[in-house]
């Protein structure tokens, strides 16, 4: 039977992570910039397990009330079997948890796959950061997903 789990992400990961985030990444994030969202105080960070083995990770910061994707991946054989959408639910729920009003990221305009799965999740476009990534000019969207109970909470909370 495979078992599959999600956990948060460790420095033992990195090799793992690595491996996969330059396969799937054309800018792929350099291993100190994963030692540093695992110090952070501020990031939630998560690895997707299969049979021990990584197949994907998902990374968020949440400063005060504001979340923020950082990245999401799963390996190429693992793709369009629903794990990152596991990976997006267990962001939000604990973007939630912390009492963000909304959580914020950035795609390609060109990552259907990508933006299919944030619009399915919730997500809407908010702006275009023109010419944004440095490999290819490319246009980033950028597209939030607020979380209107918080907002009650908050106004309501005292
Ligand atoms: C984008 C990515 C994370 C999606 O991961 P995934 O595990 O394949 O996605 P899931 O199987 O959970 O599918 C979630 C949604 O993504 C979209 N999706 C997944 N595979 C798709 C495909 N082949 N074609 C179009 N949309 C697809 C769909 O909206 C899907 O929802 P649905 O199954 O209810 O229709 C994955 O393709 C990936 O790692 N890509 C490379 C890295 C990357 O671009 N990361 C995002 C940076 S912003």
């Amino acid at each position: 039977m495979v078992r599959q789990r999600i956990e948060i992400m460790e420095i033992a990961d990195l090799d793992e992570v690595m491996q996969i985030e330059r396969r799937l990444f054309s800018l792929p994030w350099r291993e100190s910039d994963y030692r540093g969202e695992l110090e952070s105080q501020f990031s939630y960070n998560l690895v997707l397990r299969i049979d021990n083995a990584i197949v994907g990770y998902a990374c968020m910061r949440v400063i005060l009330d504001e979340a923020s994707i950082t990245t999401i991946g799963i390996d190429y054989p693992y793709q369009s079997l629903g794990f990152a959408r596991q990976l997006m639910v267990h962001l939000l729920q604990y973007a939630e948890m912390k009492r963000a009003l909304f959580c914020d990221l950035e795609v390609r305009v060109s990552n259907k796959r990508a933006i299919s799965l944030y619009q399915s999740s919730g997500f809407n476009v908010i702006g275009l950061r023109k010419k944004y990534y440095p490999d290819n000019h490319e246009d980033a969207l950028v597209m939030r997903k607020e979380f209107s109970e918080n907002e009650e909470y908050n106004y309501t909370g005292r």
